[in-house]
């Protein structure tokens, strides 16, 4: 039998903001396409490179390397305003971009009016709010789901003014329905009538850039031998399905989501990178075993710069939860383990990790048994830190002992090994480990 061509995926393990947007930079020489899968602007990438930093939101982290085909999937929903001003970011010249761009028509558009919904419904919810970025995520997801959203290719038909139309009036019925003043809405800065004359302008912007069908364009990528990586957004702890319901977003962020978000057939998942903070955040709101409440959450916060990149919120801080780490290596298939900001541990004389957790007298090491469940008291085991800096570290082998024992205990707890460890935002602070499978992966031809 012939091996086929696989996609290779990475993806976040935790709560989102793991580093991903900065490891797929460092990988993308290595591939010909980056394509994200799921999820919309809600998600903010990171990039850090030449003194410059740069965040995407729905572009792929592929743009910046010349030559490499970015695909922003079927699965993923689209607010033209914010793609405009992120294009305007990058000043990547309009024939480039039309080479290095594809926008698959099957994508979803957030409407204007997706926004007013996302923050009528938070409004509704008061104390219960999931804590959302108010980008329209949900309520274009829903649309989708329910079978009255438009996609991108719906904005080239003749009838797309009335569509839109429809769709928005009936928005507004049901945000009036939820007693919310629209006059309360700003829009990055702008009321309703000035984010959607953008929005438009936007849309005409998208429209005039190469538009694919992603099953197509990625499989017969692969079929031609090209190395494909899968960029997954947020993180599978806030999967809808499996992550902490229904504090989650509202896609599927894990392996299976690339396969609905792309059209790609299960058996043609190659490797697996999954990544993870060295300690653990979350945005917004939801149960958090490791948040820690008391000073070294602040260490954390303000070492780790811990403001999202999205909406600038604080992020809530804490350890490294082994028990969730090891869920979300099984959910996605994780092959190979990233660890991103070991260096935001440098100065702890000591550092927790939860191993296990305890809920109403019982102890249980399984994070299926309390996702989503409040009061749970996690049980930690103590280790010494490594209490120095790791900017001199030009080798994954010359890290600190302390650290290496750290890594150490996540591969023994997880089954998986840890392949890079990521010491800074820059894209030379990323050390491959010697002889490792992603760099086996990377160095291959053909999968
Ligand atoms: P939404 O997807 O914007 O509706 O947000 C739902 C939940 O997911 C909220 O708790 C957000 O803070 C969180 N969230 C959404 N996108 C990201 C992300 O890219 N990083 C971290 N958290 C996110």
């Amino acid at each position: 039998m012939t091996s086929i061509n696989k996609a290779d995926v990475l993806l976040g393990l935790q709560w989102g903001d793991e580093g991903k947007g900065k490891i797929v930079d460092v990988l993308t020489p290595h591939y010909k396409m980056v394509a994200r899968f799921q999820g919309g602007p809600n998600a903010g990438h990171t990039l850090v490179f030449e003194d410059k930093k740069f965040i995407l939101h729905t572009i792929p982290s592929g743009i910046f390397h010349k030559g490499c085909l970015n695909v922003v999937g079927n699965g993923v929903v689209l607010d033209p305003f914010i793609i405009s001003k992120e294009l305007d970011q990058l000043k990547i010249p309009q024939e480039q971009l039309s080479e290095s761009l594809f926008i698959c028509g099957k994508a979803h558009l957030i409407l204007p009016s997706h926004r007013l919904l996302d923050a009528a419904f938070e409004h509704r919810k008061g104390k219960l709010k999931i804590g959302s970025t108010l980008k329209g995520i949900g309520p274009a997801y829903t649309d989708k789901v329910a079978r009255t959203g438009l996609r991108l290719a719906d904005a080239s038909m003749e009838d797309f003014p009335e569509k839109y139309k429809a769709l928005k009036d009936e928005h507004f019925r049901l945000a009036s329905s939820l007693d919310y003043n629209i006059d309360d809405l700003r829009l990055d800065g702008m009321d309703f009538a000035g984010y959607e004359k953008a929005w438009f302008e936007g849309l005409e912007r998208l429209k005039s850039l190469p538009r694919i069908k992603s099953e197509v364009f990625v499989n017969e990528a692969l079929d031609k031998g090209a190395r494909v990586l899968a960029e997954g957004a947020q993180g599978t702890l806030l999967d809808i399905d499996f992550g902490s319901y229904p504090y989650v977003t509202s896609s599927n962020t894990i392996t299976a989501g690339a396969c609905i978000g792309l059209g790609l057939a299960p058996s043609r998942i190659g490797e697996v990178f999954g990544i993870f903070k060295a300690y653990c955040t979350r945005v917004g709101s939801g149960p958090f075993p490791t948040e820690s409440h008391d000073a070294k959450g602040d260490i954390l916060r303000d070492m780790g710069h811990e403001y999202g990149s999205t909406t600038g919120r604080p992020r809530r801080c804490g350890w490294l939860d082994l028990p969730a780490l090891k869920y979300a290596v099984m959910i996605n298939g994780v092959s190979r383990l990233i660890m991103t900001k070991a260096d935001v541990l440098n100065t702890l004389p000591w550092i927790r990790v939860c191993t296990s957790y305890e809920i109403d007298g019982k102890q249980l090491d399984v994070y299926s048994s309390i996702s989503g469940r409040e009061n749970v008291k996690p049980v930690y085991r103590e280790i010494k830190g490594w209490e120095r800096s790791l900017e001199d570290v030009e080798s994954f082998e010359q890290l600190p002992a302390g650290l290496l024992d750290y890594i150490v205990m996540i591969e023994e707890y997880t089954g998986v090994p840890v392949d890079i460890v990521s010491t800074g935002p820059d894209r030379k602070q990323t050390l491959f480990r010697r002889g490792s499978g992603i760099l086996r992966r990377l160095t291959a031809s053909y999968a």
